[in-house]
Order: C-alpha cells, then structure tokens, then sequence
C-alpha cells in the first residue's frame, strides 16, 4: 500500500537494520530515498544491492550532509582529481566507552589527544558502528571505502564531537572541521544530523538550491 502512494521522497531514519530490510525494495518500487543509516553501504553487498534497485527502477539514492559539512567539496574536488582523503574523529573518552576502542587504549589515562585507530573507512565502519554513517558519507563523496583513510581519537578536552575531513588533490588542499552538539533527547545523534534531513526535504520545494 505505501509503496504504491504517490510519494515525493522516502526517509530512512530507522537505522541499518530497517534500509537493509526495507530500503531495496522501496528503491525497486521507484521511490528516491534519503538515507540517514548510510554507513550501512560500507557493506559491499547491500551497497550493490541498493543501486541496482535503485537504478533498475530510475529510482535516486540521496545521501544527507548528517553530522559533518564539506561533502560538496569534496565532491567538487573529485572532478579535479583527489589524492588522497583523511575523515578524523576527535571524540571525549565517554563517547568511546563500550566500543573497540576499550582494547586498544586505557580511556581513564588519557591527558591528550590520543589517536588509537587508523584504517580504512570500510574497516571503521564495521568496527565502529558509531562512526560509520559519517566514515561512509566522506567515502562515498570523494575516493570510495577502501581508499578514504580513518582516524579515531580519543580526546580528553573535547568538548563535543569533532568531524574533520583533509584532503589533497591537483585542487588544493580542504581542512574542514565541524564540533557538533549532540541532541538531548537522543545522545547518540548529533544535532545537525536530522537538520541535514531537514535541509534536504525542504529543498525539494525550492527554486534556488545550495548543493
Ligand atoms: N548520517 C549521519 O550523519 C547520521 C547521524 C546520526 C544518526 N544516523 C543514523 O540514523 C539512524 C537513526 O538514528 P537514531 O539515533 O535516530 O536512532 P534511534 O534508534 O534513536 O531511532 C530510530 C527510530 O526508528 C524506529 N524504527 C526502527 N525500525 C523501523 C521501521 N522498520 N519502521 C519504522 N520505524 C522504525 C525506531 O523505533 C526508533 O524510534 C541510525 O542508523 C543512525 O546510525 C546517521
């Protein structure tokens, strides 16, 4: 039934479980779908999987800007050749409890910034599902999950959550950092992720448009 009503836009913001259960077929069904849960495509197979939905039925894929800015620079600086793109995380110990993280450093004795990661975005996001919608935004923007590098800090003096994207390229060079609030009612989400959505819905009523 609510696949075949005449919608302008799907908005996943269930999480992983729900676009992997649900959002193929929402794709198929030839609905664009805005996706919040996007570290979910770190995942080789649902990635391919909603694409081909997606593109089989000329159904659009639409990733939001979420917790960090500069994805449309990014994107830009592809088309001028990107070298080389770094997503860092500076994050306080709290944030990094019940994670991997505990194996890797003694978060109670950290006096500074201390990175205990270093991989691909692929690999972050699969170990470290908290990190892995904004790992695999920075991916998918500028040079794909295996070769975007990822960078875990734990950061005793952090007073909220740090998103930085560097990156380098015949363009120049990008340096963007976004310290973001998480929302009171829901600590796990920062309060510019469902202002992204916002943003994006908002515009599809616009006639002058920021991408
Ligand atoms: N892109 C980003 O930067 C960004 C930032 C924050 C969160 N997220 C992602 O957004 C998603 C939601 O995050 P959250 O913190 O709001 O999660 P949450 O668990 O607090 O809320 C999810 C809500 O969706 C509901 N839900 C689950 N399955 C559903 C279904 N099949 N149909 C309808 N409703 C369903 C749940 O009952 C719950 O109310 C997560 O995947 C999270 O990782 C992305």
């Amino acid at each position: 039934m609510f696949l075949r009503s005449d919608l302008d836009l799907v908005v996943e913001c269930a999480g992983h479980e729900a676009l992997r259960n649900l959002g193929p077929s929402v794709l198929a069904a030839g609905h664009d779908m805005l996706v919040a849960s996007v570290g979910a495509l770190a995942d080789p197979t649902l990635e391919t999987l909603l694409i081909d939905s997606a593109t089989a039925a000329g159904a659009r894929l639409r990733i939001p800007s979420g917790a960090l800015g500069g994805l449309d620079a990014l994107g830009a600086a592809k088309f001028a050749g990107l070298r080389e793109v770094r997503y860092e995380s500076h994050k306080a110990p709290g944030a990094w409890r019940g994670t991997p993280a505990e194996a890797l450093v003694v978060l109670d004795d950290i006096e500074r910034p201390t990175a205990f990661y270093e991989g691909t975005a692929r690999d972050a996001a699969r170990l470290f599902p908290q990190n892995a919608n904004v790992a695999a935004a920075v991916a998918l923007a500028g040079v794909g999950f295996d070769r975007t590098r990822v960078v875990l800090y734990v950061d005793p003096l952090a007073t909220g959550n740090t998103h930085r994207i560097k990156a380098e390229g015949d363009f120049g060079h990008i340096d963007i950092a976004v310290t973001g609030k998480t929302l009171p009612s829901n600590p796990k989400t920062s309060m510019l992720a469902p202002c992204s959505l916002v943003r994006a819905i908002a515009d599809l009523n616009q006639t002058l448009v920021v991408a």
